[in-house]
């Protein structure tokens, strides 16, 4: 049975007709028409919807509207003043972090989330973030959240200090005899043979958790 639901989004009082039980990204998106919380998976799993209930991270597509009566509901489209940016969309400008750009409104809502609990975040609290992205932009939004917290980042491409060749193997690809070592088949792309991982593969355990979430 539909009636009137009284809260704030970004500073401005809405009212809206719906289900206690309808969630608010429902109200957020198809009634209200604000739309930078994404839908992804609906069950609160993706959160690719993340935004703010009184300053606290949520998951809207999960939120029954009726829980935001009287209370403060912020998404990405409150964060910037004007035309001035929030500090952390703005890292996330200088650290090119998007790629295709569905899930950045969640994470930036999450970074930011993160952010206000800790202002130094560790590599443990930042892998924590559990919103998923398929283009694997992890490593970028590590280093955006490194660069606004003040933490030294990572070396380019994975994260973790270069490593030297495998043990007993000389450098450039020989073998321990010196000769070289197995090439890639005829026809093959190099760059897919076995063994060998792109930066973004190599980010660590929340891409690990989405390939296995992907299959
Ligand atoms: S759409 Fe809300 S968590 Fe996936
Ligand atoms: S940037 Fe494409 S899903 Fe994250």
């Amino acid at each position: 049975m539909p009636k009137k639901h009284r809260f704030s989004v970004n500073g401005d009082k809405v009212e809206v007709d719906a289900d206690a039980n309808m969630p608010l990204l429902w109200v957020l998106r198809d009634k209200l028409g604000i739309t930078g919380p994404k839908y992804g998976c609906g069950v609160g799993l993706c959160r690719a919807c993340t935004s703010h209930l009184n300053g606290n991270e949520i998951q809207p597509c999960v939120v029954p509207v009726s829980e935001c009566d009287g209370q403060e509901v912020t998404t990405i489209e409150g964060l910037a003043d004007g035309d001035e940016l929030h500090p952390v969309q703005q890292a996330w400008v200088d650290a090119d972090v998007g790629q295709c750009g569905f899930c950045q409104p969640g994470q930036i809502m999450a970074a930011v989330a993160l952010l206000q609990r800790k202002s130094k975040p560790t590599d443990a609290d930042i892998d924590a973030i559990e919103n998923m992205c398929r283009c694997g932009t992890y490593p970028r939004l590590r280093a955006a959240i490194k660069e606004i917290a003040g933490i030294p980042t990572d070396p380019p491409g994975n994260g973790e200090p270069p490593k030297g060749p495998p043990e007993g193997k000389p450098p450039n690809g020989k073998g321990p005899d010196g000769r070289p070592g197995k090439q890639p088949q005829q026809g093959g792309d190099s760059s897919s043979a076995e063994g060998e991982q792109s930066g973004d593969e190599k980010s660590g355990s929340l891409f690990d958790g989405i390939k296995s979430a992907f299959g």
